[in-house]
Formats: C-alpha cells, sequence, structure tokens
C-alpha cells in the first residue's frame, strides 16, 4: 500500500491552493537567538541567510520567553519530574505545577476556577464541547480567530444555531440575540478580546450591556466568553488584558501563555460548576497529554512577572515603543488603526504593494506579516507588526528609517 493516489489528489487541492493565493509560504527557519546588546533588541538568524533580522511577528508582546526566570524555573521543574507527563491527566498525570497554574492563573485573571490546555486553540475547543447542548445558540464576532469558528463548528449544536455579528458593531449584535429561537435554553456570546490582525478590542463593556438585556429571555441565560489570548498579560494597566481596559470582565476567559507570557498552553478562567465541567467533558482536555512541568512552571513565572513591578516596567517600556511606532507611521502620513495595542496594522490597501513592502522589509533585516487578498478582501491589504518590550527607541528608530525609505 502507499499513497500515491491519495498524494495524486492532494496535489491537485494543493495547487488550486497555491492558484488562488491562499497557500502558505514556505517556513522559514530560525538558526540563531543573538542576545540584545547595547542599545539594540535581540535579532535572529534564519536557515540560507547569514543576515540578522528584528522580529516583527511574534506575539511574546513582554519577550519572557528567554528571560532567565523562566527558563530557571522550566529547568528546576524538569529535573524534579522530568520532561513528559506519562498520560492524561485524569490518569495520574497531572503534577503540582499543573495545579499551581491553575490556581495561579484564575487569580490573575479574576475568576474562582480554571484549567490549563495545551494550547488556546484547544481551550475553545474544549470550552465549546462542555458548555453546548441541543438548545445552544452560539453568536460570535465576524472577524474572531478561526479557533472560535472552529469551535463553534464542533460543538455539535444544530447548524441553524449560529450567529455572526459584524465586527464590533452592537446593533448587529442585537440583531443576532432578536433572530434567537424562543425554545433555545442557552445562548453563549463569544469575541476575541484583542483582534490580533487589526490590534482594535471588542467593547466589552458594551456587549455586556447588550447581553444583559436577554439574560431573563433564556432559561440558562446568555454567557459572555472572551477571547483574550492577545490581550492576557500586554493589555490594560495591569496586564489584566481587555477586561481590564474596558472596565468589565465576562462570564469565561479564554487565554494562552503562548503570547504575552512567552511559554506555551492555554486555559479557560470561569466558575468551579463550569470548569468541572470543562473536566469531565473537554474532549481536547481529556483525552490528550497535558503540557510539561516545564511549561507550567515557566508560564508560573512569567505570571509573577508580569504582577511584579518589572512586569509594570515591562508594560510601560512596551507602551512607550509601540507610542513612538505608532507616532512614526503618523508622520509619514501611513494610515493604521488607531489604539494602545502592541499590533500595529499599516494599511498598504494593495496585493501588489504589499508584497514588494513585505519583500523590502525582508531584505532590511525585518520580519513581518503580509495579509493579502484573498485572504483579506481587496482593499484591506495590511502589513501587521508587532511591537514587544524587546525592542529598543534604536530599533523603532531602525524600523521606521526603513519603512521612510521604501518607495511608497
Ligand atoms: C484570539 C486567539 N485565540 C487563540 C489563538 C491560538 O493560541 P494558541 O497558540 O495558544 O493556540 C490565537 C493565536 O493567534 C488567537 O489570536
Amino acid at each position: 500500500m502507499t499513497t500515491d493516489k491519495l498524494d495524486k489528489s492532494l496535489q491537485v487541492e494543493l495547487a488550486s491552493l497555491a492558484a488562488e493565493g491562499r497557500a502558505k509560504a514556505p517556513e522559514r527557519v530560525i538558526t540563531e537567538y543573538i542576545p540584545p546588546k547595547k542599545d539594540f533588541g535581540p535579532r535572529y538568524r534564519l536557515e540560507g541567510s547569514s543576515k540578522e533580522y528584528i522580529r516583527l511577528n511574534s506575539n511574546s508582546y513582554l519577550s519572557l520567553s528567554a528571560h532567565p526566570a523562566l527558563i530557571k524555573a522550566a529547568d528546576k521543574a524538569t529535573r524534579q519530574f522530568g520532561v513528559g507527563p506519562g498520560a492524561v491527566r485524569f490518569i495520574d498525570g497531572t503534577f503540582c505545577y499543573h495545579a499551581a497554574l491553575e490556581k495561579r492563573i484564575a487569580e490573575f485573571v479574576g475568576k474562582p476556577c480554571a484549567k490549563i490546555f495545551n494550547s488556546a486553540y484547544t481551550a475553545n475547543c474544549g470550552l465549546a464541547l462542555s458548555i453546548s447542548s441541543a438548545k445552544t445558540h452560539w453568536i460570535g464576532d465576524q472577524l474572531n480567530h478561526n479557533s472560535i469558528i472552529r469551535a463553534m463548528r464542533i460543538s455539535n449544536i444544530p447548524s441553524g444555531n449560529k450567529g455572526f455579528f459584524k465586527h464590533n458593531d452592537m446593533d448587529d449584535l442585537k440583531r443576532c440575540l432578536d433572530a434567537v429561537d424562543p425554545d433555545i435554553e442557552r445562548v453563549v456570546v463569544i469575541f476575541d478580546g484583542i483582534f490580533s490582525m487589526r490590534g482594535d478590542f471588542a467593547p466589552i463593556d458594551e456587549i455586556l450591556s447588550v447581553c444583559k438585556a436577554y439574560e431573563d429571555k433564556f432559561k440558562d441565560g446568555v454567557i459572555t466568553v472572551v477571547d483574550d489570548s492577545h490581550g492576557i498579560g500586554a493589555y490594560g494597566a495591569t496586564g489584566r488584558g481587555t477586561s481590564e481596559y474596558t472596565g468589565e470582565r465576562p462570564d469565561v476567559i479564554v487565554g494562552t501563555f503562548g503570547k504575552a507570557f512567552g511559554v506555551n498552553g492555554g486555559f479557560i478562567a470561569a466558575s468551579e460548576t463550569v470548569i468541572e465541567a470543562v473536566r469531565q467533558k473537554a474532549d481536547t482536555y481529556i483525552y490528550t497529554n497535558p503540557l510539561s512541568v516545564a511549561d507550567c512552571a515557566a508560564a508560573l513565572a512569567a505570571i509573577d512577572i508580569c504582577d511584579s513591578d518589572q512586569g509594570l516596567d515591562l508594560l510601560d517600556h512596551l507602551g512607550s515603543v509601540t507610542t513612538a511606532f505608532r507616532n512614526g507611521l503618523k508622520r509619514m502620513a501611513l494610515e493604521s488603526i488607531e489604539g494602545p495595542h502592541p499590533v500595529v496594522p499599516l494599511m498598504v490597501r494593495d496585493t501588489d504593494k504589499t508584497h514588494r513592502l513585505v519583500n523590502f522589509l525582508y531584505e532590511n533585516g525585518l520580519l513581518v506579516v503580509g495579509l493579502t487578498f484573498p485572504v483579506v478582501p481587496k482593499g484591506d491589504e495590511t502589513i501587521r507588526f508587532q511591537i514587544n518590550a524587546c525592542h529598543t527607541h534604536a530599533d523603532i528608530d531602525y524600523v521606521l528609517g526603513v519603512i521612510k525609505s521604501f518607495n511608497h
């Protein structure tokens, strides 16, 4: 037996993805991390190139992944328990580091309880499997992350029990809530905290006030869920995320340890009962090995840093370099989406120009993400810059200088 016949069919499918412009570019391989020097942040080397690059496409907003405290914590936990858990959580794969991380992250985001997952992606899928019933209706923002869209698909709800509201449009959210069948017992309204391609945020205070008006209409009420993967650690006065920024906390908070915290893994934080339902019903939690103790120990160290004066200094510096970058784009009269988040989109609004600018940046040692048609609608072509706390003002000046020297 071979996969020759399957390979042939897949080659046709892959060729059509490429022809539609939807195929992902080959993956670049990072071969070296060059620590910060004097006024400059870290640089990276890539396979096949002798250049040094600045990463402006990393979600590691607080730049904690190479922090000595995280490495030391991961090392200590590994020496205590080894590198792998040996089994899933309910078959004695639960170590004290898992339990400690669950307690710590719940406390950090202000919820009674939490469960950790291998990623925020699997957390969203696990949540959908745990809280959905045949009489559940899900409503999401149109620009929600792929993991939420996938979670809604696998939630076992009837296919009609779904609605999408226009991005951040409260009237359209009301329209979706009005359209829910009166027989429905449970409505879940889910949205990204920070929209990762745009850097804008969900108006959680407004969303919660809209949902509150419908609470009594359904037996189990309207459950609000934020996936604040890009917000927690990086947004709000003390890094508590979009809830802190908007002053309101939804019923359920999903997040990741793989962005501002610089590690790996995801979580759901909610009431004790919701979390027990997750433990009992979320296949993406139950039937898969958990995070390593090293990941958990490093994530614990990252939260401790975030929760300290050092964390506040990092947030302060991140805000300062982000503002410097945003102001630099403004001075060049380049279009962006306003806001304080370190995701800074440059609206290029032309596919060919986006490709040329991404290549120009790469030739000048800058790694960014370009979004072009058909991945985004024509006219919405964008280059996403992600500012991290490891970037210095000298780095930002260099990046702005490169952008300025491009023939716009
Ligand atoms: C809103 C949102 N949720 C989930 C994820 C996935 O996070 P993880 O890498 O932890 O699965 C992302 C990552 O880009 C995201 O933006």
